[in-house]
């Protein structure tokens, strides 16, 4: 059977960073993120007995793709359904390819749900946000619509993200900024595999709870100042741990600084803009939507900036009749 399903990415204001149990992406902590419409994956998946071996294609490119995680993650889908049919997937990212934008979290969200329908599983929101996390741990909290937060959990099942907010509930944007079009050096995987390294991890994890609380108190209020001082205190301390990892990682580049800068210079202007990153050296700019037009262009403007994307809030993960073949 065929099925196709359409996935946001997710940037996260709270960050998942190290893994308790790495075989099944269960998180050392909680997160929380929006979903985005600018940056999503769309995905169609077959299972059929006229293939005779499965084949993937993402982005038209059957190489350099990462395969093994993406196999793996069929093999888990056809265990779940107990099928053995062969597989034909195509995948198309709406964001430019190898940007190092967020492409995993929408990847394997939209593969979970086209995949769990095209095998014929009949799974809820919640089962979903597992599936999707067992493929790479972000793509829990692309699944669910909005403003979300991805429990920690303490065991498979109750690890999953679920809708804080609605899309709607709050106007706030996020311009994506690309800074360089080369591939990051250190993968997040292996990241979040020497977290316990740095000996500022674990002070970092017992400030989480605590700064989960008040980012969900500053979304709720839709209180743009508190939000934006809660986001970059978060990702400073995720930057903190990163540059004593041992071997320390350094994800930023001269351009990642130049726009760090630039929001303190927009604020002093009187413009909301604050920055967060992944694992990574593109800059995402949370702002309200009331200014981003504004913001973008003087990113835009800015020194070693290639490319800026305009995000909304977004739906989660669905099903569409807008098959790739
Ligand atoms: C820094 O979800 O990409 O972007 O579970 O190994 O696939 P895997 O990792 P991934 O990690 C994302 C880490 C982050 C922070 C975040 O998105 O919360």
């Amino acid at each position: 059977m065929k099925a196709s399903a359409k996935a946001p990415s997710n940037i996260a204001f709270i960050k998942y960073w190290g893994k308790k149990d790495p075989k099944i992406n269960l998180p050392e902590n909680g997160s929380l993120a929006v979903c985005l419409d600018g940056m999503g994956t769309v995905t169609t998946v077959d299972f059929s007995d006229q293939y005779e071996a499965d084949s993937v294609v993402i982005d038209g490119q059957t190489e350099n793709i990462e395969l093994g995680r993406v196999q793996k993650h069929i093999d888990l889908i056809r265990e779940m359904a107990q099928i053995n049919t062969s597989v034909k997937v195509i995948s198309q990212n709406s964001f430019p390819h190898s940007s190092g934008l967020a492409s995993s979290a929408s990847g394997f969200a939209a593969l979970s749900m086209a995949g769990a329908k095209a095998a014929g599983l009949d799974l809820d929101q919640k089962q979903l946000s597992i599936l999707a996390r067992h493929g790479s741990g972000s793509a829990a909290r692309s699944v669910p619509d909005g403003f979300v937060e991805w429990y920690q959990g303490k065991d498979d099942q109750s690890s999953y993200a679920y809708s804080m907010f609605p899309p709607d509930y709050w106007d706030l944007a996020a311009v994506a900024v690309l800074v360089t079009k080369q591939k990051k050096d250190v993968s997040t995987t292996t990241g979040h595999s020497l977290t316990s390294s740095s000996p500022f991890y674990q002070t970092r994890l017992a400030g989480i709870p605590n700064r989960i609380e008040q980012m969900k108190q500053a979304i709720k209020e839709r209180d743009i100042e508190k939000f934006g001082q809660i986001l970059e205190e978060e990702v400073l301390s995720f930057t903190a741990v990163n540059l004593t990892l041992n071997p320390y990682v350094l994800y930023l580049e001269p351009a990642t600084i130049q726009v760090m800068k630039l929001c303190q210079k927009l604020r002093d202007e009187g413009l909301q803009a604050y920055f967060t990153f992944d694992a990574g050296p593109q800059p995402v700019v949370y702002c309200l939507g009331k200014d981003v037009a504004e913001i973008a262009k003087r990113l835009g403007q800015t020194e070693g900036v290639i490319q800026t994307i305009v995000n909304h809030p977004t739906v989660g993960t669905h099903l569409t009749d807008e098959h790739l073949f």
